[in-house]
């Protein structure tokens, strides 16, 4: 397979082509915590150097603990990976069935790791016109017609919605009545963890939940993320990563970065401010519809008929780097994703804005 993947965050690609440095690029198309690694998970890393010269721990026994007390579940229900993407690339294999169902706009992985292991894939397509609400009883409908795993992102990528309980308690009740198991990701629900379904779906016997610590925790390029769900499944899940697919500093850095209860606690005052912030200036544009998010990004839809694809190019000779949405199925090059960043960085941008679009 070729290693030329659709995805937010490709800046060491784009300043080659740019021929500028990867720092000068402000990268607005990865979604990621605005103020970074934690202190206590970058002391963790430098004190762990040395660590290196000996194998993981195979057992990920701190980090399981530190997760335990950060979710208020036991330690048998996760399974660490290294990064989401790879329990992804795995459940395919591990679950019994031929045919998927994705829940659509959404991440583009998921048919990747499906197609690798001869799965049919099939979308449930959400409508922006609808605000991308999900018809229940027409899923019911598709799902009983033999559905044998159902995949969806809670808090949407790209869309930012977090969809409540209620609608995941709904989801969770008509897959089972289906046989349908649910792998509900939940990479972006650090942003707005009450909202996680774990309670519900720690006991279950035919749902999973995914969860990045890339993303609130600021550290894509270590690669780390895990599973919550019963303690069997976590124990088949654990032996298809093998023996050390987590490397020692995500182990160390994770444990500690969920320990640091101030620095999460001022990430989230942070966003949530500059979130705000961030789409009001957008909503002065005419142009654009910016959608409601519970998260750290925002996706806005260009109503004047220049397509994303456009701006993004515009942009780009200003060092700003946009995810323009046409490769996501049901969406299309009318869209385009931006991560809240700094309140410096989210003004660059929106000067940038102002000036490629007065033209
Ligand atoms: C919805 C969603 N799920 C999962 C992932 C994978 O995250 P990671 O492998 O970095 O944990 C991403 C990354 O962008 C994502 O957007």
């Amino acid at each position: 397979m070729s290693r030329s993947y659709d995805h937010g965050g490709n800046i060491f690609t784009v300043a080659r082509t740019l021929g500028v440095p990867p720092d000068q690029i402000l990268d607005f198309s990865a979604s990621i915590n605005p103020l970074g690694m934690s202190s206590m998970a970058r002391s963790a890393l430098i004190s762990s150097i040395d660590t290196l010269m000996h194998y993981p721990d195979t057992s990920h026994a701190e980090l399981k603990q530190a997760l335990a007390a950060y979710h208020g579940l036991p330690p048998t229900c996760f399974t660490i990976a290294n990064g989401s993407t790879e329990l992804i690339y795995n459940l395919p294999a591990l679950l019994p069935g031929k045919k998927a169902l994705i829940i659509s706009p959404s991440f583009s992985e998921y048919v990747r790791a499906l197609q690798q292991h001869q799965w049919d894939v099939e979308h449930f397509v959400l409508s922006p016109e609808n605000n991308f609400t999900i018809d229940m009883e027409k899923l019911e409908r598709v799902l009983a017609g033999g559905v044998d795993l159902l995949f969806f992102c809670n808090p949407g990528n790209p869309n930012g919605i977090l969809y409540p309980q209620s609608v995941i308690a709904g989801l969770t009740r008509i897959c089972h009545a289906a046989g349908t198991f649910l792998v509900l990701d939940e990479a972006f629900m650090d942003f707005c963890e009450e909202g996680s379904a774990k309670q519900a779906i720690v006991e279950s016997s035919d749902a999973i939940i995914l969860r990045s610590m890339t993303k609130f925790f600021g550290i894509p390029g270590l690669r780390l993320g895990y599973a919550i769900s019963n303690c069997s499944l976590a124990e088949r899940l654990d032996a298809l990563g093998g023996p050390w697919c987590v490397n020692s500093l995500a182990l160390a850095a994770g444990a500690a970065a969920l320990q640091d209860v101030r620095h999460n606690n001022e990430s989230l005052e942070y966003i949530s401010h500059e979130r705000d912030v961030l789409q009001a200036g957008l909503k002065r544009f005419s142009q654009f519809k910016v959608h409601p998010s519970s998260v750290n990004y925002l996706l806005v839809e260009i109503t004047d008929g220049m397509t994303s694809r456009e701006l993004k190019e515009l942009l780009l000779p200003h060092g700003i780097l946009i995810r323009n949405c046409a490769s996501f199925t049901g969406l299309s090059d009318r869209f385009f994703r931006i991560a809240v960043r700094t309140g410096a960085d989210n003004k660059r941008l929106l000067e940038s804005l102002e000036t490629v679009l007065a033209r």
